[in-house]
């Protein structure tokens, strides 16, 4: 098979990998995408390394079924934990969302003071504070998890005053280390930026994570002359390993366009 025309292959623990769909659409519109979003098993965010590291193994066996010519982990709370197992295991290019967030904090800031914020598995990780300090080990990095924003973001509360009553006590600890740049660490937190934005003030960058992986992706593509024309028509599959009610319900608000049709897999034998 001609490796261009292989479709890139995406995991996430559920819908918010979207977003990294999103990206990779606009950096790549050529590009043909498999998704699979563990909707049977999120959270990722509440779990131990090794039940995570054990899902993302089977969530690459999936995808490799699959033909992908290389595999991205939107899940922020996999990258964190499995990228290096997963690396060890398959030969299959393996893209994480950590580093490419790491540089683009690193390009970003300015006073060297960078916030972090995630699931509790993704701070406790400390994923993010060692991809930073290979980079720079002069910058400060402060960390905080927001568990309560995964379910937020699910619910569709992104405004008002319970979304930002929360991101208030979430975010105060960060507002006292006068950080200028913050990172959003998961999937989900760019659908709540906005608040988040209202919290910190303008003195603060947010980074998303998404942009900066599909710019790596690119990259890799390009070395390994795997990129597909632009005038190829992509073909995007959604898999998921649950009903797919909530993904059709709430899919569209994270890629940003309407979903195109959504597969259950048995979440067993997937
Ligand atoms: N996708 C996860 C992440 O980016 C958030 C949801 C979960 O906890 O599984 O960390």
């Amino acid at each position: 098979m001609n490796t261009a025309r292989q479709p890139i292959g995406v995991f996430d623990s559920g819908i918010g990998g979207l977003t990294v769909v999103k990206a990779l659409a606009e950096e790549l519109p050529g590009e043909s995408i498999v998704y699979f979003g563990d909707t049977a098993r999120v959270p990722y965010g509440t779990k131990s390394k090794t039940t995570i590291v054990k899902f993302s193994l089977e969530n690459v066996e999936f995808l490799l079924r699959h033909g992908v010519k290389c595999i991205v982990i939107a899940c922020n709370t996999a990258s964190s934990w499995a990228l290096p197992t997963l690396r060890k295991y398959f030969k299959v290019p393996i893209v994480g969302v950590i580093r490419p967030g790491a540089l683009a904090a690193v390009r970003q800031t300015r006073s060297r003071r960078v916030g972090v914020i995630g699931t509790n598995a993704t701070i406790n990780s400390q994923a993010y504070e060692t991809a930073i300090h290979r980079i720079d080990p002069r910058i400060k990095v402060f960390s905080q998890s927001c568990p309560l924003f995964v379910p937020l973001v699910e619910e569709g509360w992104l405004h008002g005053a319970i979304s930002r009553e929360i991101a208030e006590k979430y975010l105060a600890p960060l507002k006292k280390q006068r950080i200028d740049t913050l990172i959003l660490g998961c999937t989900h937190y760019p659908l709540l930026a906005e608040t988040i934005r209202q919290v910190l003030g303008p003195g603060v960058a947010l980074v998303d994570s998404a942009q900066q992986t599909a710019a790596e992706v690119r990259g890799l593509l390009t070395g390994i002359e795997a990129l597909a024309h632009e005038r190829l028509h992509p073909r995007y599959r959604f898999f998921v390993t649950d009903e797919p009610t909530q993904f059709n319900r709430i899919g569209s608000q994270f890629l940003g366009r309407v979903l195109g049709p959504v597969e259950r897999v048995n979440g067993q034998t997937h």
